[in-house]
């Protein structure tokens, strides 16, 4: 069922029925790679170089010293449902300063660009620390910084930029969740709501910071500050499995499962994974059905979801994007090892299996969770695992299911998920809907 088979045409028809599908990347080619190496090494020094900064701003961050990091953790057997194999959650739901996985993207492209204004200014002299900047706020006060959002990246940015002192404006696609919304409004942040989509939202930010000669704009579509910013949490893994004896190699590959709306943070974290794993290490990307942007532009070479008849309406108000990040292909085209999706009914099943767990997930965070089901047990994925991991036991194999959002979910939101959950029938939807 993918086009390793030759068979494009039965995947598409997948999609058009708003069933999961599971796309193997046929010009995936796993290797060591010395370019994102490179690129990673970059991200670690100016994350580096931030975290004084960031410790003086986030008190929260004050205890780890500036660094913004998750924990990972060890899936019980049985506690999301019928998973196979070894699973852990990078804990990105409970990231500190933004509550998402937007933390790793949209504060390091906001504090970047503080410090970048602040040198070229004068402000900043070369080698002063950048702990400078906290006491800055009248200089960054005539400055704005805009974003486009479905929510968390707003969050994020919003957030970042109003603790150092800037003006924000976060233009909002209609998926944008009210608390959100009141939340950054709340922080004096400028929120334009808008009717219209995500790609719009953008679109509409961009060109109202075309117009200001003092204005940022953090852009979602092209941002290589973003990206760079999310692959760094492949090294804060890497540690992370190593203390938990974990040993990953040729005979003991790695699985990301990446939540992808546009692509910039798990396209970032996948290129940061190669860079540490190498050919060990392969990234997928999980996407809701109605908004499977990757999968339609990767495969199908469509720039939109809504050429296969798609919605792009999902509960999963994270990954609402029809149209993926071009950074994507032209990074990714043989980085990527794959594209799966999944309902939104499965999603909120296993938001309710991380409450049971004492986590607090939105629906964008658990998509995830899929991922191991596509590739362990359709026959997409196994023909994955004969070319890719050829004689390696399915034991041998480590899968990461990476959760991206809920920490700031308010109670009642987080409560009308669970309800919405348990009126669903009890068993996921997803195993009974891979064909084997
Ligand atoms: C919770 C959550 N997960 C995943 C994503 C996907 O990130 P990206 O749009 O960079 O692909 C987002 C994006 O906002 C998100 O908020």
């Amino acid at each position: 069922m993918n086009a390793m088979s030759g068979d494009l045409d039965a995947l598409r028809d997948r999609v058009r029925a708003g069933r999961s599908a599971f796309w193997a990347n046929p010009d995936y080619l796993p290797a060591e790679d010395a370019e994102a190496r490179q690129d990673l090494d970059q991200a670690l020094k100016d994350w580096t170089m931030l975290a004084p900064l960031l410790a003086r701003v986030f008190p929260e961050l004050e205890a780890s010293g500036g660094r913004i990091g998750s924990e990972l953790i060890p899936v019980p057997e049985g506690a999301f449902g019928p998973l196979p194999g070894r699973i852990l959650i990078k804990g990105d739901h409970a990231l500190p300063v933004a509550g998402s996985i937007k933390a790793r993207g949209g504060i390091f492209e906001v504090f970047m660009c503080a410090v970048h204004q602040a040198r070229t200014a004068g402000l900043l002299a070369p080698g002063e620390p950048v702990t400078r900047l906290a006491e800055a706020r009248d200089f960054f006060a005539r400055r704005t910084i805009a974003v486009g959002s479905t929510g968390n990246l707003g969050l994020s940015v919003g957030i970042a930029a109003r603790a150092l002192g800037y003006r924000c404006t976060v233009h909002m696609s209609h998926d944008a969740k009210p608390w959100k919304v009141e939340r950054l409004r709340r922080l004096g942040v400028e929120v334009v709501l808008h009717t219209a989509d995500y790609t719009a939202a953008v679109a509409a930010a961009r060109d109202a910071t075309a117009h200001d000669p003092e204005g940022y704009f953090v852009d979602d579509e092209s941002s290589e500050l973003l990206f760079r910013g999310y692959s760094a949490a492949a090294a804060e893994l890497a540690d992370q499995l190593d203390a938990l004896g974990i040993a990953i190699g040729p005979d003991k590959p790695l699985c990301l499962y990446l939540p992808c709306g546009i692509g910039g943070a798990p396209g970032g974290i996948a290129y940061g994974a190669r860079a540490v794993f190498g050919a060990a290490a392969h990234g997928f990307f999980v996407e809701p059905q109605q908004s499977a942007s990757a999968l339609c532009q990767m495969a199908f070479d469509a720039p939109s979801v809504h050429e296969l008849g798609l919605s792009n309406r999902t509960e999963a108000d994270g990954m609402a994007v029809a149209t993926l990040s071009p950074l994507v292909p032209a990074r990714m085209r043989q980085r990527l090892a794959g594209v799966c999706t999944v309902g939104d009914a499965d999603m909120l099943r296993w938001v309710a299996k991380g409450a049971a767990q004492g986590q607090r997930f939105e629906p964008s965070a658990t998509a995830g969770f899929a991922g191991p089901l596509h590739l362990m047990t359709s026959a997409a994925g196994k023909a994955f695992q004969a070319r890719h991991m050829p004689g390696v036991a399915p034991e041998d194999i480590t899968h990461i299911v990476w959760a991206t959002g809920g920490r700031f979910v308010p109670d009642a939101a987080h409560t009308a998920f669970l309800d919405s959950a348990a009126i669903l029938p009890e068993p996921f939807d997803l195993p009974q809907e891979i064909t084997p």
